[in-house]
C-alpha cells in the first residue's frame, strides 16, 4: 500500500513538471478564424515581408533557412509530397483518394503538420491548389518554360514556416495551463505594446526557448494522433533519448541559434558552423613493412585508425 502511494507521487511529481509550468500570456481559446479559400488568402494571412521593416537582420536570416521554404524544401519536399500522393493515399484502399480532386486538408496533414502547420486554416481547396500547383511547377520544368516555373515556385514558397507561425500559432504548448495565443500579439520574452498595425501587443511565451517547441515539428517517431501515422523528422526524439537521457543538457537554440551565431537561420550540414560543431574525428595511422612471402619480399602496409564522436545533440542525419 505504501510503495504504491510512493510510486503514485513519484509519478505525480513527473507529470506535474510538464502540465504546471504557467507562467506565460496567452490567453483564452480565441474563435477559429474564417478558413481561407486559397493559397495567395493563406500566405496573406502569414506573411513575413512588414516584419522586414523593423526586424531587418532576422529577416534576412530567416530568409536563408529551410523554414522560409518549408514547401519547396530543398527543393525535395515538393516533389515528394507528390510521390506520397501516388504511391501512397491513391494506393491505399481507404484512403479515399482516387484522384487529386479527392484531396483534402486532412490527407495533406500527414505532411503539413510540421511542413505547414496553418493549413489546418484553410479549406480543402487550398490543398487541392497546393499539389496542382507542385505539379504544374513540375511539368513548366519538363517543358523548359523556366518563367513558368520561377513563377510557380514563387507561389509555393509563399507558403511557408514564417514568423508568426513561431511566434503566434505553434508559440505554446500547454495551453490549458498557459493559454493560447491571441490574435493581436506576437509572442516572444518581452511583455508590452508592439510597434506593428496588426500585432499590437507582445507577450511571453514560455516554451518559445525549449527544445519542446523545436520538437513539435521535428519529430519523435509516428504522428499516432493522425489517421494514418507519418515519420519524417526524428531529432526531437533522440535528443530526448539519446542526448539528454546521457546528461546533454543544451538546447536546440543554443546550439542552432546563439552558438552557431546563425540565429533564424537555422541551419545544419549545409553550413560551415555547423559542420564545425558536428564530429570529433580522430585519425591515427601507422606506416610499417611486412615480410608477405618469398615471392614478394618485403611490402609496405599502413594501419589506418579512425574514431568519430557526434557532438551534437540528436543522430545525425535526420529526415
Ligand atoms: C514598426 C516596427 C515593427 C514591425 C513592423 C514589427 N515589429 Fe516586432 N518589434 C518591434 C520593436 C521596436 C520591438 C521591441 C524590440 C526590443 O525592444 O527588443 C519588437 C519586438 C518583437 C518581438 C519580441 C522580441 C522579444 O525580445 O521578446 C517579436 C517576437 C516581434 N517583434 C516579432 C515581429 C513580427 C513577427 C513582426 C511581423 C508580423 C513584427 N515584429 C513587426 C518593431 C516592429
Ligand atoms: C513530424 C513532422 C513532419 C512530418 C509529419 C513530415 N515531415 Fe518532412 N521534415 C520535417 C522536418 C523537421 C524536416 C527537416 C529536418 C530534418 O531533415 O530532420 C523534414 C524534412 C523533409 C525532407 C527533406 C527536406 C529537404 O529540403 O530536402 C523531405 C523531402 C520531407 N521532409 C518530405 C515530407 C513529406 C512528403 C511528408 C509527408 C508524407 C513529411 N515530410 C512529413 C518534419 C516532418
Ligand atoms: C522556426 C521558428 C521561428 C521562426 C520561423 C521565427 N522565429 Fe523569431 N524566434 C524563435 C525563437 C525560438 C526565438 C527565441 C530564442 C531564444 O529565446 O533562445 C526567437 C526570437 C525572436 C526575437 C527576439 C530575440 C532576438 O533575436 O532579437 C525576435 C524579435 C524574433 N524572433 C522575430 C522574428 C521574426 C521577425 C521572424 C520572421 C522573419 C521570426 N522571428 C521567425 C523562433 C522563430
Ligand atoms: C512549425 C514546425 C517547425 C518548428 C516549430 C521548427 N521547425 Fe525546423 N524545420 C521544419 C521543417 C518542416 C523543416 C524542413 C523544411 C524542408 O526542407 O522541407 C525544418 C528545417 C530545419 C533545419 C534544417 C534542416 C536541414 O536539413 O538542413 C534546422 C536546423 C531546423 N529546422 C531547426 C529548428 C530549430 C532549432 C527549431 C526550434 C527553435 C525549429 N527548427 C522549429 C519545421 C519546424
Ligand atoms: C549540442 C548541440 C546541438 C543540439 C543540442 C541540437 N543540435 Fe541539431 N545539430 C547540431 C549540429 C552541429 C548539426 C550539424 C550536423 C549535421 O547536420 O550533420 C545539427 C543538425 C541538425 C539537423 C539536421 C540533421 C541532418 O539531417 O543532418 C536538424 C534537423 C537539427 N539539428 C535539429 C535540432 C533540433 C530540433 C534540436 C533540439 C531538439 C537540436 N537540433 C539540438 C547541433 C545541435
Amino acid at each position: 500500500m505504501k510503495r504504491a502511494f510512493v510510486f503514485g507521487l513519484i509519478g505525480f511529481a513527473g507529470c506535474a513538471l510538464l502540465a504546471f509550468n504557467a507562467s506565460g500570456a496567452g490567453g483564452p481559446k480565441p474563435e477559429p478564424p474564417a478558413k481561407a479559400t486559397t493559397i495567395a488568402e493563406l500566405a496573406e494571412r502569414f506573411d513575413s515581408s512588414r516584419c522586414a521593416d523593423c526586424h531587418e537582420e532576422i529577416y534576412d536570416e530567416w530568409e536563408n533557412s529551410l523554414h522560409a521554404r518549408s514547401i519547396l524544401g530543398s527543393p525535395r519536399t515538393a516533389p515528394t509530397i507528390i510521390t506520397a500522393i501516388e504511391k501512397g493515399l491513391k494506393l491505399f484502399p481507404y484512403s479515399g483518394v482516387k484522384s487529386d480532386d479527392d484531396i483534402t486538408v486532412e490527407h495533406l496533414m500527414i505532411c503539413t503538420k510540421c511542413h505547414l502547420p496553418q493549413l489546418d486554416e484553410a479549406t480543402d481547396d487550398v490543398a487541392r491548389e497546393i499539389v496542382a500547383t507542385i505539379r504544374g511547377w513540375q511539368q513548366a520544368y519538363r517543358d523548359g518554360d523556366d518563367d513558368k516555373a520561377e513563377e510557380l515556385e514563387e507561389t509555393i514558397e509563399s507558403l511557408n514556416i514564417g514568423c508568426m507561425v513561431c511566434h503566434n500559432k505553434v508559440a505554446f504548448i500547454h495551453k490549458w495551463a498557459d493559454g493560447y495565443p491571441q490574435p493581436d500579439t506576437v509572442y516572444g520574452g518581452q511583455e508590452g505594446d508592439h510597434e506593428d498595425e496588426e500585432y499590437a501587443l507582445m507577450a511571453e511565451a514560455p516554451a518559445l526557448g525549449e527544445s519542446i517547441f523545436c520538437g513539435q515539428c521535428h519529430g519523435q517517431g509516428p504522428n499516432f494522433e493522425l489517421e494514418h501515422p507519418s515519420q519524417c523528422a526524428t531529432a526531437y526524439g533522440s535528443y530526448l533519448f539519446a542526448y539528454v537521457a546521457h546528461g546533454g543538457s543544451e538546447s536546440c537554440q543554443e546550439c542552432h541559434m546563439e552558438k552557431s551565431e546563425l540565429g533564424h537561420n537555422m541551419q545544419s550540414y549545409r553550413d560551415e558552423a555547423m559542420i564545425e560543431m558536428a564530429l570529433d574525428v580522430k585519425v591515427e595511422s601507422q606506416s610499417l613493412f611486412w615480410r608477405k612471402n618469398k615471392a614478394d619480399g618485403v611490402v609496405p602496409i599502413g594501419v589506418i585508425d579512425v574514431s568519430m564522436y557526434n557532438k551534437t545533440g540528436h543522430a545525425i542525419p535526420d529526415g
